[in-house]
């Protein structure tokens, strides 16, 4: 009996550490987020401005693996997911899809496109999930005319492409981010 009650306590005197713990995981995984699409943006620009976007197609499919590389090194494992695939190895698991479904209805019922965010603590992993939005120059290669050569070059490397059709303002998908907790 005595022994039950000091359990509950501990339990009940752990909960706020928890919740500090696990605010500051969530800010380390924004910052993450954060960086990680800086990263990837400044890189497509910079190539679709140097061999335009046939070159940027074969450099965005190097480039997102690279950089998640990187973030690893500091514990960080980073990719990115969607319902609508290009690339079928970026495929959600069941928490992810949940979540990008939760994405997709929320910003229906008119929520701002920075509050789809959800993070989960796992039997020894944080995760955290951050929706993508499209914007005007992802139509280039997401959109729904492309040009003749991007055509080509998606058909021939993602003969099972799913990520085209799209409209500015839409969901695309969510950057997916988790980390090892300490045992
Ligand atoms: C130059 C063409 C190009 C542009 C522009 C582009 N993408 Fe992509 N996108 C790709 C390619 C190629 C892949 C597949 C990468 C891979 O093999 O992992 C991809 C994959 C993705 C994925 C991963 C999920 C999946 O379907 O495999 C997301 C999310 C994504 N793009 C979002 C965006 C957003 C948001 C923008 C605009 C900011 C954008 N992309 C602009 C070519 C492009």
């Amino acid at each position: 009996m005595v022994k039950v009650g000091l359990g509950l306590l501990a339990a009940l005197l752990s909960l706020p550490l928890l919740a500090d713990n696990n605010a500051a995981l969530e800010e380390e995984a924004r910052d993450v987020t954060e960086a990680f699409m800086m990263s990837l943006k400044s890189s497509l620009k910079a190539s679709l401005a140097e061999g335009g976007p046939v070159e940027a197609v074969q450099h965005c499919q190097q480039l997102a693996p690279a950089l998640a590389e990187q973030y690893q090194r500091k514990g960080w494992h980073v990719a990115r997911t969607s319902m609508k695939l290009r690339n079928p190895d970026n495929a959600p698991d069941i928490w992810e899809l949940e979540q990008l479904i939760a994405f997709d209805k929320a910003l229906s019922e008119g929520a701002a496109p920075a509050s789809l965010s959800a993070s989960v603590v796992e039997p020894g992993r944080f995760r955290y999930m951050q929706g993508i939005m499209v914007a005007p120059p992802c139509l280039a290669c997401h959109g729904e005319s492309l040009t003749p050569e991007i055509k080509q070059i998606l058909d021939a490397r993602y003969p099972h492409d799913k990520a085209r059709g799209y409209t500015a303002g839409q969901l695309r998908g969510a950057f997916t981010l988790w980390k090892a907790l300490p045992e």
